[in-house]
C-alpha cells in the first residue's frame, strides 16, 4: 500500500482519503482478477456487430462492486455491465466503473487494459484512479491535490506544436455510423502531428495523457466510465479537458478532447 499512502498523505481531508483508498482496493482487486485470467481460456459474448463482453469484465466488475460497496456502503454505483443506466448519475456522490477498459485488446491478448474508476459528486469529479494490471501501473488523482503515478506526482507534457506532438484517438463501436467524420479527423490532424496512436483503451489514453507520455487524446461516442476518471487525471497534472467545442467536458457528454493546455488549443482548431 506504499503508493497509496504516498498520495493519500496529499489528500485534502479525511474523506477524500477515504474515497481514494476505496477507489485503489477496489481497482487492484479488479486488476489482479483480469491478470489472472489474461492467459486462460475467454468466454466472449457479443454486445453488438464488435463490441465485446468477456466473462472477466463480468467477474472484475463484481469484484469491485463487492470491494467498494464494503469500503462505502452509502454511494450510488454505475458500472458498465450491471447499472450502467443508473438514474442518479449527474446528481449526489456515485462511483462510475470501467471493470474492463479496452476489452477488445483484452481478448485479442494485447496487454494495454485497464480498471477505471471515479467518483463524482454533483457531476464534479473527487477521485479517480486508473490501473493497467499487466503494467502494474496505478494512476490515481484527488480532486486540487494533484496527480500520481504508483504515488510520484504526474503532469502533462509541454510540447509547444503540433508537429512535436504524439497524439492519441480511438474509434467508437458503431464507427460506420460516423465514418465520415472520424476519417475528416484523422486527415486533419495525422499530417500536422508527429504521429497518431490508437492503442484501445479510453482511460489508459487519458492516463497517457496525465503522466506525459502522449501529447494530447480525442475521441467520440465515449461513456461516462471510460473518461471520469482519465478527466480528473488530466485535470488534476495540468491538463484542458473539453468538448469538441471548448465547452466545459462532462463525462455524460459523448465527445473529449484532452491535452495539455497549448496542444488542446491546437487541436481544438482542427475539431471546431
Ligand atoms: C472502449 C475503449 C476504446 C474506445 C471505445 C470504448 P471497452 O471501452 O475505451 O479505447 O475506443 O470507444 O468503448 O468497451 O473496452 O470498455
Ligand atoms: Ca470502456
Ligand atoms: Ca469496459
Amino acid at each position: 500500500m506504499n503508493r497509496i499512502a504516498e498520495v493519500i498523505d496529499n489528500c485534502k481531508n479525511q474523506e477524500q482519503a477515504k474515497m481514494l483508498q476505496a477507489a485503489c482496493r477496489a481497482a487492484l482487486v479488479g486488476g489482479s482478477i483480469i491478470r489472472e485470467k489474461y492467459d486462460a481460456p475467454r468466454s466472449i459474448t457479443m454486445k453488438g456487430e464488435i463490441n465485446l463482453v468477456t466473462d472477466t469484465d463480468v467477474a472484475s466488475e463484481a469484484a469491485i462492486v463487492a470491494s467498494i460497496t464494503e469500503d462505502t456502503p452509502e454511494i450510488a454505483i454505475m458500472a458498465e455491465e450491471s447499472t450502467g443506466t443508473h438514474p442518479q448519475a449527474t446528481a449526489g456522490d456515485v462511483w462510475i466503473i470501467d471493470p474492463l477498459d479496452g476489452t477488445t485488446n483484452f481478448a485479442h491478448g494485447f496487454p494495454f487494459f485497464a480498471v477505471s474508476i471515479a467518483l463524482l459528486r454533483d457531476g464534479v469529479p473527487l477521485v479517480g484512479v486508473v490501473y493497467c494490471p499487466m503494467q502494474d501501473e496505478l494512476f490515481t488523482a484527488c480532486h486540487d491535490c494533484g496527480a500520481w503515478l504508483n504515488g510520484g506526482p504526474i503532469k502533462v507534457t509541454d510540447t509547444r506544436f503540433l508537429v512535436e506532438s504524439l497524439v492519441a484517438t480511438g474509434f467508437p463501436y458503431d464507427i460506420h455510423k460516423n465514418l465520415d467524420e472520424i476519417l475528416m479527423q484523422l486527415r486533419d490532424i495525422l499530417p500536422k502531428v508527429r504521429d497518431i496512436r490508437r492503442a484501445g483503451a479510453a482511460s489508459i489514453d487519458l492516463a497517457y495523457v496525465a503522466c506525459g507520455r502522449l501529447d494530447g487524446f480525442w475521441e467520440m461516442d465515449l461513456q461516462p466510465w471510460d473518461t471520469a476518471a482519465g478527466w480528473l487525471l488530466v485535470n488534476e497534472a495540468g491538463g484542458t479537458v473539453t468538448d469538441f467545442i471548448g465547452k466545459n467536458y462532462s463525462p455524460f457528454i459523448p465527445e473529449i478532447l484532452a491535452a495539455n493546455p497549448t496542444i488542446h488549443s491546437l487541436l481544438l482548431k482542427q475539431l471546431e
